[in-house]
């Protein structure tokens, strides 16, 4: 029998992560290897610059793999196996404000975290169906694997609304903790074996245990974060880190002092330590502004310039190894190699003291069903009191949502550990509902 070529649609193809992902499916063309890569956007203007130059590129690299680009969503999503999905509804210009708005009344300013990630929540769900029904639609056997932000509502939001759609929300966070954790212990990335629990940008490392060995490694990698968070000098040098993430890989170590057994996820830093968080920002220049001057600018400018050249053999667009972590999903649906792989999840028992219909982030045994569960067990008191608080802020956004409900959105920012009080909760979700006037369902 031939070997079966897949095809794939990376929507949110005008993504500063496009290029870095098509270039690294292209590294694995040995063991995942693609008839046709389609990038669709429903911004054509945005998506023209990455589809333009990854034409030239591809038509150098890979003319076998047929390649195009695409606002029609017929034309994208019929006959595909895999949709990768990086989408950003309001795109920077939104991301922006959610930074800024909580920032003027002194709480976290974050993508993701606290106000700003309820915001962009909220936002990102309508686009997040949009795409999944499309996908139903035109390719009903076709896998997602989404990494579109916040992935907490955005899993929560597809339990409730998508219960159905083969849709598998994964975060690259861990898998770069993971690597980070290799460099401290002197290994490879595909050399550990980790257990975590937690929900999504809020979780923790039980177990890092060398894969064949089974030496463990959890005593030298708590005792390096405590004294230097995840920061390692490699890091520093071969992947040119932005400062602020710098900061923040430094920070686990008083993430750590917490509950001293566990590995935290560096996002916890939002919720454990907001009044630093705030006071090391500045509300005028945010992460958002960082990356427009960086990534943004270093991307788009690539791309401009194998379209100037007309050649992409200078190297402008270089492999994203982060990505690498998509392949091996979309190769262990594909192949059932039950490799396992942390994936956002419906509970179930895998956290035997936590609500079984919340979304959590745990290891999966990976296959052609999709993410498995492995059971985690029991969980201690201060992880699940966090959890279960940030856990009903999720659930009450999409209740939010489904509802159009001013109230329950209130109650969701007021519970949210980032913010000190319903009165503040208040004027926040005033300025958010007037930012996000286009986006946003009317609440009533
Ligand atoms: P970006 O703004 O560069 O790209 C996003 C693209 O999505 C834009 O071109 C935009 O036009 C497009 N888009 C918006 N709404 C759409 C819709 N409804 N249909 C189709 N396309 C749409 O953003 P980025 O910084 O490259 O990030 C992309 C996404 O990936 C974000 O959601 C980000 O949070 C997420 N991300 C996730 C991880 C993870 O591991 N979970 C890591 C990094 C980034
Ligand atoms: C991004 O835009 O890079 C985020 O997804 C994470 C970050 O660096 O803030």
């Amino acid at each position: 029998m031939a070997e079966k070529l897949f095809n794939i649609v990376i929507a949110g193809g005008g993504s500063t992560y496009t290029p870095g992902i098509v270039k690294m499916m292209l590294e694995h063309q040995e063991d995942f290897p693609l008839n046709s890569v389609t990038l669709y956007d429903n911004d054509g203007e945005r998506q023209a610059v990455i589809g333009e130059a990854l034409e030239i590129l591809m038509k150098e690299e890979a003319p076998q793999i047929h390649f195009s680009y695409t606002t029609d969503p017929k034309e994208a999503f019929t006959g595909k196996d895999f949709c990768m999905a990086h989408i950003r509804v309001g795109k920077y210009a939104m991301r922006q404000l959610d930074e800024r708005i909580p920032l003027k009344y002194g709480v976290v300013g974050q993508e993701t975290c606290g106000p700003g990630g309820i915001a962009y929540g909220m936002r990102s769900i309508t686009g997040m169906l949009e795409i999944i029904d499309y996908m139903v639609k035109y390719s009903p056997e076709c896998w997602m694997l989404n990494y579109s932000n916040p992935a907490a509502i955005v899993a929560e939001a597809c339990r409730v609304l998508r219960p159905d759609a083969r849709v598998i929300n994964i975060c690259d966070m861990p898998v770069g903790t993971r690597r980070r954790m290799a460099y401290i212990v002197g290994k490879d990335y595909e050399d550990l074996d980790v257990r975590y629990f937690g929900l999504n940008h809020f979780g923790w490392w039980t177990s890092v245990k060398d894969k064949t060995t089974g030496e463990d490694y959890m005593p030298k990698l708590l005792e390096y974060v405590s004294e230097n968070g995840y920061l390692t000098q490699k890091a520093i040098e071969t992947q040119h880190m932005d400062e602020s993430w710098q900061a923040t890989h430094k920070k686990a170590k008083d993430l750590l002092a917490l509950d001293p057994r566990f590995l935290p996820n560096t996002y916890l830093k939002y919720y454990l330590y907001p009044d630093y968080v705030v006071e090391h920002s500045d509300p005028n220049h945010t992460r958002a502004d960082e990356v427009i001057e960086g990534r943004e600018k270093e991307v788009f400018g690539a791309a401009r310039e194998i379209i100037r050249k007309g050649t992409a053999t200078g190297g402008e667009f270089t492999v994203d190894n982060h990505a690498s972590f998509i392949v091996s999903l979309a190769r262990a649906i594909a192949y059932n190699t039950h490799e396992i792989m942390l994936c956002i999840v419906e509970n179930k028992g895998a956290i035997s003291n936590f609500d079984s219909d919340a979304m959590v982030e745990v290891p999966c045994v990976v296959g052609n069903n999709g993410p498995e569960a492995m059971c985690q067990g029991e969980i201690p008191t201060f992880e699940r009191g966090m959890m279960q608080e940030q856990l009903a802020v999720e659930k009450l956004v999409v209740e939010a949502y489904v509802e159009h409900s001013y109230l329950k959105l209130w109650q969701a920012l007021t519970l949210s550990k980032t913010v000190p009080s319903a009165g503040v909760a208040k004027q926040i979700l005033d300025d958010l509902i007037e930012a996000n006037k286009e986006y946003w369902p009317e609440l009533k």
